[in-house]
């Protein structure tokens, strides 16, 4: 099992905090952001630049990347509908834009109010403004695993997607199941017609744990081949114009399963699970994370007091 390894970005100041009803303080979000960079993460998504009437909770997003405290090292990457939300990311240092738009029609027009070829034509401006700037350029292709209006979504039409992505010069690749449809024969499938199109290095797995099966999907994705995924603390996170969206897998259960299983993260466990148990408290409500309840396999218990006796 030597040098397996995964890379994990983690996606909870925007995909997280982005459906969350109850304002978070701007200062809440950058001390967020700080505590995930010293946690040992290499890449965050520390925000979103979309309309502040469609996604209210992330309107400060500006702000947030400019108060943030930047660690060596790793990429802080921002959500961009279009070439307005570029033009501010790059204005406040984002390093990576992530482009997304989705494969169905009908999610891309609740999400967006956009058609695919709208999104598109946008993606191709924003690829010419951006090519002088340095920034990276990362393009999701949203609902690639089923979508809450069409249903079935098919592969060939992802892959087209990913094909026209990398024609405009987009060099990382993102496979998002938003509601949470996917399944791990499916995902084992498209990982493996991805790969042959793109690096691995730069090809991202995004997953839901709407019907519960979040971390197998992960599996399936890694053991076809598949190296970097999404994750957010708590397993916070959802779309807000997908109808029963519910939370990104969890940071802390996927760490603790890689832990478990011999493959590398580089994150700080036991600083990241600390982290997520401080989540109520910022956001008013639980959070559906598991091992920050249960504690790590190895965070062991005292015996019961009478059987603690009969062995002394
Ligand atoms: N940043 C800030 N403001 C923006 C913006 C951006 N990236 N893009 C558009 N706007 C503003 C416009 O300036 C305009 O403002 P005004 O009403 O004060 O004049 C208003 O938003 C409407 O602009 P328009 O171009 O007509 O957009 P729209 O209403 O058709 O919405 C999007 C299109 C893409 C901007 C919007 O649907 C959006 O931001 N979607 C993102 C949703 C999201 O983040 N989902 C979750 C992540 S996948
Ligand atoms: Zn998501």
């Amino acid at each position: 099992m030597k040098g397996e390894y995964m890379v994990i970005q983690e996606v909870s100041p925007r995909d997280g905090l982005q459906i969350e009803p109850a304002w978070v303080p701007t200062q809440d979000k950058v001390a967020l952001i700080d505590a995930l960079s010293e946690a040992g993460f290499t890449r965050i998504e520390a925000g979103s630049f979309v309309s502040p009437k469609a996604i209210p909770a992330l309107r400060d997003g500006d702000e947030v990347f400019r108060r943030m405290r930047r660690q060596p090292g790793v990429i802080y990457a921002a959500l961009v509908p279009n070439l307005k939300g570029a033009q501010r990311a790059i204005l406040v240092g984002a390093d990576e834009l992530n482009l997304v738009m989705s494969a169905s029609q009908a999610h891309n027009r609740a999400n967006m109010r956009m058609d695919c070829e709208q999104s598109l034509a946008g993606f191709a401006e924003i690829c010419a403004h951006a090519r002088d700037s340095g920034v990276l350029l990362n393009g999701t292709v949203a609902t690639a695993f089923g979508c809450p209006f069409e249903g079935a979504v098919a592969e060939d039409r992802v892959l087209a997607l990913v094909d026209q992505y990398l024609e405009l010069g987009i060099a990382g690749i993102t496979l998002a199941d938003t509601t949470g449809m996917a399944q791990p024969r499916q995902v084992a499938r498209l990982v493996r017609r991805v790969r042959a199109r793109l690096p691995t290095s730069v090809l991202t797995l995004h997953f839901h744990n709407t019907r519960g099966l979040g971390l197998v999907n992960v599996l399936a994705a890694y053991e076809a081949g598949a190296l970097r995924f999404d994750a957010a603390l708590g397993g916070l996170g959802g779309c807000p114009f997908a109808p029963g969206a519910s939370g990104n897998i969890c940071t802390e259960d996927l760490v603790n399963m890689c832990a478990e299983m011999g493959i590398a993260t580089g994150i700080d466990l036991p600083r990241l699970i600390a982290l997520s148990r401080g989540l109520p408290a910022l956001l008013g409500h639980g959070v559906p994370g598991q091992v920050a309840k249960a504690g790590r396999n190895c965070d062991l218990h005292p015996l019961p007091e009478a059987l603690a006796r009969q062995a002394a």
